[in-house]
């Protein structure tokens, strides 16, 4: 089952949640820089309403916040003309979009079928026992990983496949598990 990097938010101590969506706070408001505002203007070019731009203005906002918190969703539901009740029902539909801080290196590993077969829970385990006896979802103390469990990452054919951000790898096996994580460092 995907635990998705929203699993450890009602435990995250000194965060509490608020407002009517649920959202985790970050404590302070957000905005874009200019760069990330000029990518948000040239997507409203390609979309015929602003509501239709809500997934990539979220992607936008999770690059440049890391995580889509509280703010972030006001901040995104301000742009759009969108309540914020719909913008987070939004990204609590999509595992891709993090609801809690994630470390620089968001590990997710895939456990559906394929690679499930190919022995990616056995990769799980010893990722997150690795990296410090994480729990699912949480991030380790130099805030450098943060291990989940997700979906199938398409990559079907190259399990056990795992995805680090926004770039895959394949056949990540107890074997070449340690080189894999040295990569990373
Ligand atoms: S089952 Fe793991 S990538 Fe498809």
């Amino acid at each position: 089952m995907s635990g998705g990097a929203g699993t450890p938010v009602a435990e995250l101590a000194g965060n509490p949640r608020t407002g009517e969506h649920g959202a985790l706070s970050c404590g302070h408001p957000v905005a874009f820089s200019p760069a990330a505002l000029e990518r948000f203007e040239a997507l409203l070019t390609r979309y015929p309403t602003k509501q239709a731009a809500l997934l990539p203005t979220l992607w936008i906002a999770q690059e440049e916040f890391g995580w889509i918190s509280r703010e972030a969703v006001d901040y995104v539901a301000s742009l759009l003309d969108l309540a914020p009740a719909f913008v987070w029902g939004v990204v609590t539909f999509y595992t891709m979009y993090n609801r809690a801080p994630v470390g620089k290196h968001l590990i997710q590993v895939c456990t559906s079928i394929s690679c499930h077969l190919a022995g990616a829970e056995k990769v799980y385990h010893e990722c997150r026992r690795k990296l410090g006896d994480l729990k699912p979802g949480e991030t380790s103390l130099d805030g450098k990983y943060t291990v989940i469990e997700v979906e199938c990452l398409a990559q079907c054919d190259k399990a056990p496949a795992v995805m680090v951000n926004g770039d895959d790898y394949e056949r990540i096996t107890l074997e070449n598990l340690d080189s894999f994580l040295e990569k990373l460092k």
